[in-house]
């Protein structure tokens, strides 16, 4: 059909979608991927570094404007818990589908993963675009992880995520608008050694033996 139609495919299944853009061998499809071991962690009385970073406590309001499979949006919906609000803004309309519909539907025998995953809202919209209409201080913590700036390798759950996703790049206007809406903390996710974190005045919590960096910007 891909060669036919000279198009994407989108399968739907008993179970899931599946997403198959042009040249993909592998489909992109809705998993929960990093969330479902670190809400375990969490839940035998560990920590999770953006947790720890965003300082994201019950009742919270976290923006997250790069929703890709939404495991950083589960965890801060668990973190939040049933007072909070978390929304996930997704520019890519067939990954925002499939990660809304995802959301709903994912099979887990968890209580709490369930409900995390349940409680995430998502939006089909440019972040920047989105901010813009965001009034001041309007959400504790906005979060960005554009990643697909860093280099590919080992990652294989997020390959097709990558082949699928827009390639974000942080700007001036993306940061200010961030920092104007966040309440608290704007937080980004990047490779180590991205120039974004001194760029952008970001405070890097380095982690030994991590390829992914988080930063900061603090309001309070
Ligand atoms: C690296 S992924 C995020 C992964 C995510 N933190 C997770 O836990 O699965 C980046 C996602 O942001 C989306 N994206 C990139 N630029 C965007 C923008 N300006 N507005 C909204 N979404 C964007 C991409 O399509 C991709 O799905």
């Amino acid at each position: 059909m891909q060669k036919d139609y000279n198009s994407a495919v989108l399968v739907a299944g008993h179970n899931r979608f599946e997403l198959y853009r042009q040249e993909m061998k592998k489909p992109f499809f809705f998993h929960p991927n990093s969330a479902a071991y670190r809400m375990k962690r969490l839940l035998k009385g560990g920590t999770d570094p953006l947790i720890d970073v965003s300082e994201l406590k019950e009742g919270d309001s976290f923006l997250d404007c790069t929703l890709g499979l939404a495991s950083d949006s589960i965890i801060a919906s668990f973190a939040v818990g049933e007072n909070g609000r978390v929304l996930g803004l997704e520019g890519d309309k067939d990954i925002a589908f499939i990660v809304e519909k995802g959301l709903q539907t994912f099979p887990t025998s968890l209580e709490e993963m369930h409900d995390a995953m349940r409680r995430v809202v998502v939006k089909q919209i440019n972040a920047i675009s989105f901010l813009e209409n965001e009034q001041d201080c309007s959400w504790d913590v906005v979060y960005i992880d554009p990643m697909f700036s860093a280099p590919i390798d080992e990652s294989s759950n997020f390959t097709p995520l990558r082949q699928v996703g827009l390639l974000a790049q942080l700007s001036e206007k993306w940061i200010e608008e961030a920092y104007r809406v966040c309440k608290r903390r704007v937080i980004v996710k990047e490779h180590f050694n991205s120039p974004v974190f001194e760029q952008f005045k970001f405070q890097q919590i380095v982690r030994p033996n991590t390829k992914f960096h988080f930063g900061y910007l603090s309001k309070v």
